[in-house]
């Protein structure tokens, strides 16, 4: 008995041993042969039995069916490991070139905000946001539209319901933030807007808008030059001359657009500024005292401003952007240039 114990050790170590010197599957097959065929050393073993006597024969065949189980196992295993790196080494060719990664990166009108917003913050500016579906109250009434308004019309408004509608312009929400705010106020609200018209290289029906507004005792004219001054230089660039000029909107009095100097031609006419040498990039204006009495501020005490821009508008004058439906198609050689 003891020479045969002695003996399955030593054919377990060399067949373990053989094993691990294995680099190839063709090598596989002789190692099958050597251990595990019918004249291979694990039969060889079991012959030896018959030479044994009764009582140790049960105890040497249950080893050596141990034998056979643990060579046959780790025999099943090696082949296994070295068929998967031939497959996975076959796959790989090392002539091709490699694969070009396209890491993601901030839409510019996310890029554009984010600007607008850091600028704004530093100024003193929080930043809100509110409902894209508002009511009539909301987006036009309490902002001083008359009943009859053509802004109010369907051709130019999408109504939802007889109440409902999606907002035209982010400045509804002035008068949320006053609804909910004693003042002082200083807010920035950017946002989706939306509007019935034709999609062309100059209009979207959805696009963005970004309002600003400011509410305290005391709040002047000059005091909304100054910031938004401030804001053109900071955005566009020091040396970029601004105009304001005398409009209407229902909701501030008075009223003003902003044109800045071209920044193309720098003001002599091209094809960016339609040969006038100015681009209108906001409205804005001192807040009208009936806004204020549709959201119970008094205006004999508190006075303010607010203002508002499109925020495609506002990217595309700056990156020389032709139509503005390029923003929204997802080409990757137009937004990789950003
Ligand atoms: N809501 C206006 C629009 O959509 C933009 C605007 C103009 C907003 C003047 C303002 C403002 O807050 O004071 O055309």
């Amino acid at each position: 008995m003891p020479t045969i114990l002695t003996e399955i050790d030593q054919v377990r170590n060399q067949a373990f041993d053989d094993l691990k010197a294995i680099t190839s599957v063709e090598q596989l097959d002789d190692f099958r042969i050597k251990y595990l065929s019918r004249k291979g050393t694990v039969s060889a073993l079991f012959q030896k039995m018959g030479a044994l006597s009764s009582a140790d024969r049960p105890e040497a065949g249950r080893l050596l069916n141990v034998l056979r189980d643990d060579i046959q196992n780790r025999f099943a295993e090696r082949k296994l490991s070295l068929q998967s790196v031939k497959t996975s080494s076959a796959k790989v060719d090392l002539s091709l070139p490699g694969r070009k990664s396209f890491p993601g990166s901030k839409h510019p009108l996310v890029q554009t905000l984010d600007e607008i917003k850091a600028i704004f913050s530093t100024m003193g500016f929080a930043v809100a946001d509110g409902p894209e579906v508002e009511d009539d109250f909301h987006n036009f009434g309490a902002l001083n539209f008359p009943p009859d308004h053509p802004a109010r019309d369907m051709q130019d408004t999408f109504f939802l319901s007889k109440t409902a509608l999606l907002r035209t312009h982010t400045s509804p929400m002035q008068i949320r933030v006053m609804e909910n705010q004693s003042p002082p106020v200083r807010v920035l609200i950017p946002g989706k807007v939306y509007r019935n018209e034709a999609v062309s290289p100059r209009s979207l029906c959805v696009f963005h808008q970004v309002e600003g507004l400011y509410v305290a005792k005391g709040v002047t004219f000059s005091e909304l030059k100054g910031t938004l001054a401030s804001f053109i230089h900071q955005f566009y660039g020091s040396g970029i001359k601004y105009k304001f000029r005398p409009t209407f909107f229902p909701f501030t009095e008075p009223s003003a657009d902003i044109y800045i100097s071209c920044f193309i031609c720098g003001g002599k006419g091209c094809r960016m500024c339609k040969m006038g040498g100015w681009l209108e990039i906001l409205g804005c204006g001192m807040i009208h005292p009936e806004v204020f009495r549709s959201v119970k501020y008094d205006p004999e005490i508190h006075t303010g401003y607010a203002f508002g821009m499109g925020i495609e508008r506002i990217a595309a004058l700056r990156y020389g952007v032709d139509d503005l439906r390029l923003f929204y198609d997802n080409d990757l050689r137009f937004l990789s240039q950003f």
